[in-house]
């Protein structure tokens, strides 16, 4: 039966993900890995995933966690990389076969609904990928259901806005030059919508977790040159969202990637700078940790 694209789950996101960011992902994926790798590193050094262990990324994008997640179950084992993302999907998709980690497999499907085999995973992973669900309880009951009991989810969702100044400086420009976004529910689907520990928490002891565990863990992200940056806020996070809403003429954009540049020029500059990266973005990241009951 055809899908309802208007009134399936998470109708918007599937839009989001598959016509807006999910092709501006795959477009700057070399960027966004390298800024992002301390993440993993987070994930990996707090999932502890082992050989032969059985894991479910949820949200998997371009894969880049999934290569990893292969590497540390090794051929024993097994990652099921799922996302409702299309483009991210296909690059995802040429990763995992130019690397032969044919212990990982991808899945195009919602995780929020998906019925995954029951009780089959060891471990449910994500990096930044929970927090897009119209239902996280429905989600999360989802994901406890297909981990075995005891089973462990560990993923990284962004901290608020004031904790990430790469994100608040290029947003207080944008909201400055373009006027406040249109109101919408807080804790709305988004990249900030878990950066409320105590929302967090009660989500997942609602959905069937325990021992959960949410630490506001600082990473060193490496980012470009000051004008890349712009560029790249111009498009990701709260400020790129904004400038998708409001689509500011070829001036006021310009004036714009003036104006970020000029702020990411103060940001601190990574010693050595370049190959690993020009400036430093201070971030944070709730780690969040929990066990399936
Ligand atoms: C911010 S991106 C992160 C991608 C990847 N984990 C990474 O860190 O590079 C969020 C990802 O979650 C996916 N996503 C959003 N809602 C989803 C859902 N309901 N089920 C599965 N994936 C979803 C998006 O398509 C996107 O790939």
């Amino acid at each position: 039966m055809a899908v309802n694209e208007e009134t399936r789950p998470n109708a918007a996101q599937w839009k989001n993900w598959n016509e807006v960011s999910g092709p501006k992902w795959v477009r700057a994926a070399a960027v966004m890995e390298q800024r992002l790798a301390p993440v993993n590193d987070l994930l990996l050094a707090h999932a502890a995933p082992r050989p032969g262990e059985r894991v479910l990324e949820i949200g998997c994008g371009t894969g880049a966690t999934t290569l990893l997640l292969a590497e540390a179950v090794g051929a024993a084992g097994s990652v099921l990389g799922v996302d409702i993302s299309a483009p991210m999907l296909a690059l995802a998709e040429a990763r995992l076969a130019d690397a032969k980690a044919a212990q990982a497999r991808l899945l195009a499907a919602d995780a929020q609904i998906h019925p995954f085999p029951a009780a089959a995973f060891d471990l449910a992973l994500s990096r930044f990928g929970v927090m897009f669900f119209a239902e996280p309880i429905a989600a999360f009951q989802n994901i406890a259901a297909a981990l075995k009991p005891g089973g462990r989810l560990c993923f990284a969702a962004w901290a608020g806005i004031e904790a990430n100044p790469h994100w608040q400086a290029p947003y207080a420009i944008a909201l400055r030059a373009l006027g406040p976004p249109k109101p919408r529910p807080a804790r709305s689907p988004g990249p900030l919508a878990f950066s409320d520990p105590e929302y967090v928490r009660e989500i997942l002891a609602a959905s069937g977790f325990a021992a959960i565990t949410i630490t506001a863990a600082p990473v060193a992200l490496a980012g470009r040159e000051a004008a890349e940056e712009a560029a790249l806020a111009m498009l990701f996070g709260p400020s790129g969202a904004l400038v998708e809403e409001k689509r500011p003429d070829d001036r006021l954009r310009a004036t714009l990637l003036g104006e970020m540049t000029a702020a990411f020029a103060r940001f601190p500059t990574i010693p050595g700078g370049a190959p690993r990266g020009d400036i430093a973005l201070a971030a944070t990241v709730q780690l969040v940790t929990a066990r399936r009951r």
